[in-house]
């Protein structure tokens, strides 16, 4: 795996891997690696001949409350687990290659729809500052398939509404959530979570899947009785402090009036001082 840290020079290795006739897989990061983004590389691995992995802490999807700078990184650690998954770049810029006159910058990129609520209420700055450096990362990568997690569904939701109006000739890929064998979903600030919260956080899971059950098992169809029930399965586990639930339509985010076609459960919880997110999906 070769390590790139200019975009002239990642740009000119996916055109010239394109010119062979290579098919190109980015999966876009922020580092600090873990099983949950190494199920994206060895996806990406296993469908495309050229796998990019980008690593960029980006400070535009910071809040000025947010200390981007005590962000978890660990470069060496991040080479060994994108070359063990099958990598075969990893672009790894410095802020003066993504952001050359500096940030904030000029020209961002938002996203009406899917960036409203949920994430975006407590962070409302957060989604066009992702919007924006994938955007240009899918502007120096050009042609490819691009890997992200469902984990981050409102985030996914806001990639893929900006890569189809924004028309990148790009397909967004999203890749089922990665689970501790307790049902946890694999994140970077589980390592924060005190052991009390780390036994406590699978309630989110269990609260998930309480309220798909309601849907696919009992057949609720109103949004609020299944967000009812996925409140009452955290309310069970004191050391959650619950933030939201939703059941919402997949594409948009969406609250519909009846439960139809492709639905997520999205849920958010404090443990202590830790925010932990997850969702789930059911299609009727
Ligand atoms: O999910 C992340 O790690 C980041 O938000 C992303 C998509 C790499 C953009 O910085």
């Amino acid at each position: 795996m070769r390590v790139i840290d200019t975009v002239a020079a990642f740009r000119k290795e996916l055109d010239a891997g394109r010119a062979r006739g290579r098919t190109v897989g980015l999966v876009p990061t922020m580092g600090y690696l873990h099983d949950g983004h190494g199920s994206l590389i060895r996806r990406a691995a296993g469908e495309r001949d050229v796998t990019a992995v980008t690593l960029f802490v980006n400070p535009l999807q910071f809040a000025a409350t947010e200390d981007l700078s005590t962000y978890p990184r660990d470069l060496e650690r991040d080479v060994a687990i994108a070359s063990a998954a099958g990598a075969d770049l990893l672009f790894a810029p410095p802020v003066e290659q993504m952001y050359p006159d500096g940030v904030p910058i000029r020209t961002t990129v938002s996203v009406a729809g899917p960036s409203a609520g949920y994430e975006g209420a407590s962070r409302p700055t957060h989604f066009a500052g992702v919007a924006t450096v994938v955007a240009k990362l899918f502007a120096v990568a050009g042609d490819c398939r691009a890997y992200f997690g469902e984990k981050d569904f409102q985030q996914l939701a806001v990639i893929r509404r900006m890569a189809r109006d924004l028309s990148f000739p790009v397909h967004v890929v999203g890749c089922p959530t990665v689970r501790e064998p307790d049902g946890l979903a694999m994140s970077s600030r589980n390592v924060h979570l005190s052991p009390a919260h780390r036994a406590a956080a699978p309630v989110l899971h269990r609260a998930l899947t309480a309220g798909r059950d309601a849907i696919a098992r009992h057949g609720e169809r109103d949004p609020a009785a299944v967000v009812a029930v996925v409140t009452a399965a955290v309310a069970a586990e004191p050391l959650a402090e619950l933030d939201y639930a939703a059941a919402v339509r997949a594409d948009d985010l969406s609250v519909p009036a009846t439960l139809s076609g492709e639905v997520r459960l999205l849920i958010a919880a404090r443990f202590g001082s830790v925010r932990l997110i997850d969702n789930v999906g059911v299609i009727l």
